[in-house]
């Protein structure tokens, strides 16, 4: 074994630095026993598919998932039971062992998904808590009397709509929830708490697991006294419900950078572990969560802008592009490493987002160039690499609670699509979601060379290979209306251009004089092409040139 491994093979040090991760959502990707719902085993099944080491499989280097904990699946896993258990739905601790162990003997890491905000109201602590007024937990969620007139303790709203607390018969108090009722808001101010949740990290960490997305960890720790949120005077009926107030004292409050360092100082006791929080605010804000100057906070903080900001979608736009890569650049400590997604669990699909015109596979591919082009840790949203859409889900299926927006979460949750069959290959039973487009799925992708499955395997290669790619620094270059074009570039090794085009009309951009060729397009034609001076951009297309 070299220096640098540990015993699993698995290399240590800064690994997530140069990583691409795969979000898995485990309901939905592979069935391994006829449920309907996809499983631990179904995930070691299709470890190949993620990364065999070969050129015919993705390529990935970690993968997350979403929560696996025992579950009264209110929110579908963000309502933990048992933080130290694996649902049966998903399989049990003997499972989550196994694909520890299959996927380091690939070298793929895994995270597990940390929800610390809140647990289910079904959770052992939840339920002494609210037995009653001096239960020795009590305080371990925030109980507040009514105001004189019945009212909650304050204006907070729930992020699912409604307000923020719920009142318990029992005990006459209201506790605080800043999700669904069924999920009670832990108190991070106690430090029972604080040992409690920072052991269910050491119990992973035990068992293998190379770390953890962090769920909306800047809302931990809120203002002391719990105060009202300021009106929002923004508010317009047609926004959900939660945008009536800002969330002044509930989110990114400044104690929370303290609990932070306190989470890293818990994965520092075992070498080579990483987080990721799931963080929301502006560039000086998710810079903050990385810990000034020392690093001493999250080794990668989400930047979400790309995807959506201020709470609605994001544009297809060069300069909004351009706007929040280079906030995020001026913003973070040195030696910070940006982390961006173009997709998850809780957004409209990519191919969906931006097809207001039918081009959405068109900007689908050019987002693998730009996801994994810009200097960043990328996670990439399985099914994202296929073209995967929104699914139309009929009203007696719908699952997900949120439905303020857009149905809910539903559409972006369906099964991944392996093959044509009845069951797409994900399963021998009836999927829990319908599924989507028959047409996209992995085998009709795999051996096109112009399908997005290739564009985006080819892209990982390159991006491997590339040590400006996947090292380099980032900077951005002056580029006509409609493209954003930065050069990527680390000490010794070629510097590459990437440049992406966001209108429907092709762009000429100018480049530095001197032999360069197109190491992949969008247009896979162009791939090859010598490039001396400038080159043009098809129309929503996107290359990478060195
Ligand atoms: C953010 C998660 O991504 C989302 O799916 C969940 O509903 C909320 N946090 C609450 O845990």
């Amino acid at each position: 074994m070299d220096a640098g491994e540990t015993g699993s093979g698995v290399e240590i040090g800064d690994w997530w630095r140069r990583a691409v991760v795969y979000q898995i959502y485990p309901r939905s990707f592979q069935d391994s026993n006829g449920d309907g719902i996809g499983d631990l085993q179904g995930i070691i099944d299709r470890l190949d598919y993620v990364n065999d080491g070969t050129d015919r499989s993705l390529g990935v280097d970690a993968i997350w998932l979403s929560p696996t904990f025992p579950s009264p699946m209110k929110d579908f896993g963000y309502d933990v039971s048992d933080y130290c258990d694996v649902h049966p739905d998903f399989g049990d601790l003997a499972a989550m062992d196994r694909l520890i162990d299959e996927c380091h003997r690939r070298g793929i890491r895994l995270l597990l998904d940390w929800a610390p905000n809140h647990s289910s109201d079904q959770h052992p602590w939840f339920i002494e808590s609210r037995a009653s007024r001096d239960s020795p937990r009590r305080d371990w969620y925030y109980w507040r009397d009514p105001k004189p007139d019945g009212a909650p303790p304050n204006n907070w709203r729930s992020v699912f709509g409604g307000p923020a607390w719920t009142i318990d018969a029992r005990t006459g108090q209201y506790y605080l929830h800043s999700f669904l009722k069924e999920q009670p808001d832990l108190n991070w101010r106690n430090p029972e708490v604080v040992q409690a949740m920072h052991d269910v990290l050491r119990f992973w960490m035990e068992r293998g697991v190379d770390g953890f997305r962090i769920d909306v960890l800047g809302m931990i720790v809120k203002h002391p006294d719990l105060p009202d949120n300021p009106i929002n005077p923004d508010y317009e009926p047609s926004m959900p419900d939660t945008h009536k107030v800002l969330d002044h004292h509930s989110l990114n409050y400044p104690d929370v950078f303290d609990a932070v360092a306190g989470i890293r100082r818990v994965l520092d006791e075992y070498p080579g572990r990483m987080a990721v929080g799931e963080v929301f605010g502006p560039a000086d804000v998710i810079a903050r969560y990385h810990g000034g100057e020392a690093l001493d906070g999250l080794h990668l903080a989400f930047n979400f802008q790309l995807l959506v900001h201020d709470g609605v979608q994001s544009p297809w736009d060069s300069e909004f592009m351009r706007g929040v890569v280079s906030a995020l650049e001026s913003s973070l400590p040195d030696g910070a490493q940006p982390c961006y997604a173009l997709g998850n669990h809780d957004q409209p699909r990519l191919a969906s987002r931006h097809n207001h015109d039918g081009r959405g596979q068109e900007r689908s591919r050019a987002a693998a160039l730009l996801l994994l082009g810009v200097r960043s840790t990328p996670f990439l949203y399985y099914g994202e690499e296929l073209g995967m859409v929104d699914v139309d889900i009929p009203e007696d299926r719908l699952q997900d609670p949120a439905r303020f927006y857009h149905h809910g979460r539903d559409p972006e949750r369906t099964p991944m699509q392996w093959d044509a069959s009845a069951g797409r290959g994900f399963t021998e039973g009836e999927p829990w979601l319908p599924f989507g487009p028959v047409e996209i799925n992995v085998a009709a992708q795999q051996d096109d060379p112009g399908s997005l499955l290739s564009l985006y395997r080819d892209a990982l290669r390159i991006r491997r290979d590339e040590p400006s790619l996947h090292a380099g620094e980032l900077r951005d270059i002056d580029s006509p209306t409609g493209t954003f074009v930065f050069v990527r570039h680390a000490a010794g090794a070629r510097a590459i251009h990437c440049a992406i085009n966001t209108t429907v009309e092709p762009i000429d951009i100018a480049l530095p004089e001197g032999a360069m060729s197109v190491l992949l397009a969008t247009d896979r034609a162009l791939d090859g092409l010598p490039v001396t001076g400038s080159f043009t951009v098809p129309a929503l297309g996107a290359a990478w040139i060195g």
